[in-house]
């Protein structure tokens, strides 16, 4: 998979430069490439935003740097995102989906967004990931690579995205791990049993608690599913 980002602040995706995500980049599981849209704007002052027609607070990005930006790494197996509140909330099938796509653009905006002539032209999906405003479509972008590339065959084992928060509609149960009993607190006997069907017992009991305790909505889901 190949992913493109373009952004006015390519400085701050160092983040993907980290971890799980570094290692399937040096893998070769997936490309990021950080394309700067300011590279596209017209010197001398290479100008990206303007006043929005109409009147109103902050700055709109301009057509021509986001259209010849898009043009230098559109193929005809692209799919373009862009980072937006406007957009379909992003979730974990979503994240699926994405993951088997072959070259994803991700297009962040700033200030008050983008030329809407863009969106209609490429005919740009846009994905919000949650309900609130941020600064920029940047953070966005990353939550949204970061959720795809750990989604990429190999890239993490594939047994911890079978069975985790989502998978079925239900949030992970609680975790534990060594010292068995640490400033007084022991982890549950039954995780210590090595008995396999009372573990698994226990972890789906976990799951439905938790689930109806944060996100009923989920349950509900759920419920329908199963
Ligand atoms: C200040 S916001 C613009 C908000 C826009 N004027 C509106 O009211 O819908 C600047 C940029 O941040 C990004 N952004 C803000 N909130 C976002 C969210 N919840 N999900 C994805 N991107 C977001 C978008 O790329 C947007 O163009």
């Amino acid at each position: 998979m190949k992913i493109d980002i373009l952004t006015l602040f390519p400085e701050m995706f160092a983040p993907l430069k980290e971890s799980i995500i570094k290692r399937a980049v040096e893998d070769k599981k997936v490309e990021i490439n950080i394309i700067n849209i300011r590279d596209f704007a017209n010197p001398p002052h290479y100008k990206c935003d303007d006043e929005p027609f109409g009147g109103g607070a902050g700055m709109v990005m301009l057509c021509e740097p986001l259209f010849k930006a898009i043009e230098s790494v559109k193929t005809e197996n692209s799919s373009i995102f862009y980072m937006s509140p406007r957009g379909k909330v992003f979730k974990q099938e979503i994240a699926r989906e994405m993951s088997k796509l072959e070259h994803i653009i991700l297009l962040c905006g700033h200030y008050e967004g983008i030329d809407q002539r863009v969106i209609d032209y490429f005919d740009i999906q846009e994905l919000s990931i949650g309900d609130y405003v941020l600064t920029g479509g940047e953070l966005a972008a990353m939550v949204v690579a970061d959720s795809i590339i750990r989604l990429i065959p190999n890239v993490i084992r594939a047994e911890s995205t079978v069975e985790e928060s989502f998978s079925t509609n239900l949030l992970e149960y609680n975790q534990y791990t060594r010292p068995a009993e640490y400033r007084g607190m022991k982890v549950p006997d039954v995780l210590l049993s090595g008995h396999h069907k009372n573990i698994e017992n226990w972890r789906k009991e976990q799951s439905l608690e938790i689930t109806k305790r944060n996100r009923p909505d989920l349950l509900d889901k759920y419920k329908k599913k199963n």
